[in-house]
């Protein structure tokens, strides 16, 4: 099939791009920059000019494909509303291009923020009404017209070469601050997947996935938060320190509610639904991969 991706540059979506070329199909990829367009020629992919906030761009690239695999996203935490508003708005306008047609769309969301009901959360757990970014509900509105919407929630941690998430964060604050942290008794989870197998999952969304559905791409069910900074520590030989939830936010700055937060999570039903099983290294081992700690290179996520 012919998918629009958006996003085709950025860490998931370069993953995702090589994946859906190598399952046969064609890759028309949204670029706002002369660069992109360059980086996705040479990934054999066709090149569509636009952006996020030129909703036309939008609507016509997902009029020209057989399916649409929205991962595009305007990470500023300083200015979240804006920025979750600008995904909404895309959703609603990829979605409208393709109400009626049956035609797929995969729209990407998150596992921290969804209403865990049990010990692990699962695909059944309705989103988090009180977070601002509103991905999932603009998907669900778009099923209930005749698209084939569904949603691939990723964990806080899709790792692997060239991350550049919340795991080099807090890999930066602790090179900044000289000792890495945890919060309170460090046993908060955080689910993970490689950006590999997410890109994979991707692919079998877009293939077979029905609407109304939510997907996890999740592996790793729940690393304590412990474990990854004392990983961080001894890569970094540097001390790994308690920090109680006050001090974290001054230790922290932003990453501090992220890293705080405990959301194991299963990826079962997905795995059972779509076929997928996640073959790539977990977090623990790839923290232990040396790329995670060279010196870096491209940007790190920000709050500006
Ligand atoms: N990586 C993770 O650990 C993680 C975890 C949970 C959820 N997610 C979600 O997964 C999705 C993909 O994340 P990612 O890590 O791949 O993000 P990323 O590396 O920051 O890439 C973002 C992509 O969106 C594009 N983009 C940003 N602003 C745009 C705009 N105004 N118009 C058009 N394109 C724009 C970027 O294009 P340029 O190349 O031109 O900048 C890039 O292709 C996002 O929804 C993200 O919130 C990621």
């Amino acid at each position: 099939m012919r998918a629009f991706v958006t996003g085709p540059t950025g860490f998931i979506g370069s993953a995702v791009v090589p994946e859906l070329i190598k399952g046969g199909h064609q890759v028309l990829g949204l670029a706002r920059s002369e660069k992109a367009a360059k980086s996705l020629v040479a990934a054999g992919a066709e090149v569509h000019r636009g952006s996020l906030e030129d909703i036309e761009s939008l609507r016509s690239g997902a009029a020209a494909a057989d399916g649409v695999i929205h991962t595009a996203f305007i990470h500023d935490f300083s200015n979240y509303g804006p920025a979750a508003e600008a995904d909404r708005r895309a959703i609603e306008t990829l979605g409208g291009a393709l109400a009626g047609s049956d035609r797929p769309l995969i729209v990407t969301g998150g596992t921290l923020v969804v209403q865990r009901q049990g010990p692990l959360a699962t695909e059944e757990d309705a989103p988090n009404p009180n977070f601002p970014r509103k991905s999932e509900e603009a998907a669900a509105a778009l099923a209930a017209r005749g698209v084939r919407a569904s949603v691939l929630r990723l964990p806080p941690s899709a790792h692997g070469n060239g991350d550049h998430g919340f795991v080099p964060r807090l890999i930066s604050i602790a090179r900044e601050k000289g000792v890495s942290a945890y919060i309170g008794d460090g046993l908060n989870r955080w689910p993970a997947v490689h950006r590999l197998d997410a890109s994979h999952l991707y692919r079998l969304a877009l293939e077979k996935g029905g609407a109304g559905e939510r997907y996890h791409g999740v592996a790793d069910e729940g690393v304590p938060a412990r474990h990854i900074a004392e990983v961080i520590g001894r890569q970094l030989n540097v001390p790994v320190v308690r920090k109680s939830r006050e001090e974290a936010a001054d230790h922290f700055g932003w990453i501090a509610p992220f890293f705080g937060m405990d959301g194991p999570t299963s990826s079962a039903q997905t795995q059972q639904r779509l076929g997928w099983r996640p073959v790539q290294p977990g977090l623990i081992a790839d923290l232990n991969a040396e790329h995670y700690f060279e010196p870096i290179v491209g940007h790190v996520l920000s709050h500006s």
